[in-house]
């Protein structure tokens, strides 16, 4: 008999993972993390139903069952870091899934520490991107803590799931069909198997959740301002949103409305296998357009070639588990010298499921009207260009006049 703390979903498998821990002789912590998933869009009721899944394991016989509210760490400590380096893996998905999963094995660890466990258990299967995560976020906190995956040592099919949850009195959502794998947060929604599976087929509307079908879009353009200061983020002309957290439920309800964020990805997954996934993450977009813009701004040129390469190892670091890394401490390190200079507002039009950045302005703009111009008052001394291209040609000019020497003989 060992206490061990479990990240607990309230779903049919880690109910069922729950209970035949239990049945094994443990003592079990369900430990349930509040990270927006249900309040990213509309907001009410995410308490309720979280207390809900609180009871629900108890009553499933947990030995305790705790609820953590981690929104604002998720966000500080996560997204914010992420968005400084406009963390995108393969270019696209902005890592919502990825970057909860360190945070989730953080709150494992405390909580076992807490309640004297030696060890934790995660419901991931083996096929995933979460379990190495998880546990790589669980090994880099706590070495000492030993870590069960009982789907990965004993896989659970749905009828199974669904045989042993009528035996052992678990209650199951009445939905007939779960056609999708979701995965939520503030940050954005995954959606994979089922239909999805065949990367031929299109997506089907019934797949997202948080954005507008293009029949349901708006025909007018929504303009918002985003206002950044040392790389902190806010709604220039919503200023109730000061909190970060609710500034991005609102973004996603904003940006979702116009069809903003879908990303349909044939993604490359830790473990060596493709996989077709879908995500919606409004506010993850628009953020992360308007961040770009404002760096494209403010940086120099040597500075934003440096950190398109360091914002990709960024996202592959997240993606692959390694947000322990003393790396990605390093470029966080690299991202902050960036942020000082990331203060502006960035204008945003969102429009049939586009965010185009229309304008942008900052107090540290490199930017200059008088160099830049072609119209009256240009500044830019034309005549200094000529000497420049003469020594900067002389690498290709020497190249051009060996080539065309006559061969030795
Ligand atoms: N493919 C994504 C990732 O690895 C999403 C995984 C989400 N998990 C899920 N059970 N749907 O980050």
């Amino acid at each position: 008999m060992s206490r061990m703390v479990l990240a607990y979903s309230g779903g049919l498998d880690t109910s069922v993972l729950l209970k035949r821990l239990i049945a094994e002789g443990h003592e079990v912590v369900a430990m349930t993390a509040n990270l927006g998933e249900s309040d990213a869009v509309a907001g009410a009721g995410a308490e309720a139903e979280l207390e809900r899944v609180r009871e629900k394991a108890l009553a499933l016989g947990a030995y305790d069952a705790v609820v953590i509210d981690a929104r604002t760490r998720f966000v500080t400590q996560y997204v914010q870091p992420a968005l400084a380096a406009n963390a995108l893996y393969e270019g696209v998905y902005p890592l919502s899934a990825a970057l909860s999963r360190p945070l989730i094995a953080a709150l494992l660890v405390e909580t076992a520490h807490a309640y004297g466990a030696p060890v934790v258990a995660h419901g991931c299967t083996g096929k995933g991107n979460d379990q190495v995560r998880i546990e790589l976020g669980v090994r880099g906190l706590d070495p000492a803590i030993a870590v069960r995956a009982p789907l990965r040592e004993a896989p659970l099919s749905r009828p199974d799931a669904i045989a042993y949850a009528h035996a052992h009195g678990i209650p199951i959502a009445h939905t007939t069909a779960k056609p999708y794998s979701i995965d939520a947060n503030l940050w954005g929604r995954s959606i994979e198997a089922g239909v999805l599976e065949d990367p031929w087929a299109g997506v089907p509307e019934d797949a997202y959740a948080w954005t507008a079908a293009p029949a349901a879009r708006p025909a007018q353009a929504d303009e918002i301002v985003l206002a950044f200061e040392a790389g902190a983020f806010r709604v220039a002309h919503a200023d109730q949103h000061d909190v970060p957290a609710q500034t991005i439920a609102w973004l996603n309800a904003r940006a979702g409305a116009h069809g903003v964020g879908r990303i349909d990805l044939v993604e490359d997954r830790v473990i060596g296998v493709k996989s077709r996934e879908v995500y919606e993450a409004p506010a993850a977009t628009v953020l992360i357009a308007a961040h770009k813009a404002l760096e494209r701004l403010t940086l120099t040129r040597d500075e934003l070639r440096f950190k398109a390469l360091a914002d990709q190892r960024y996202a592959e670091l997240a993606y692959d588990g390694l947000w322990l890394s003393p790396l990605r401490t390093a470029l966080d390190a690299f991202n902050a010298t960036c942020a000082s200079r990331m203060t502006g507002e960035v204008r945003v039009r969102l429009h049939q499921g586009s965010a185009v950045v229309v304008g942008v302005r900052s107090p540290f703009a490199l930017y200059d009207e008088a160099l830049a111009t072609y119209g009256a008052g240009d500044a830019f001394d034309h005549a200094a260009a000529g000497g420049f291209i003469t020594c900067y040609g002389l690498p290709l000019d020497r190249v051009a006049r060996v080539n065309a020497a006559p061969a030795l003989v």
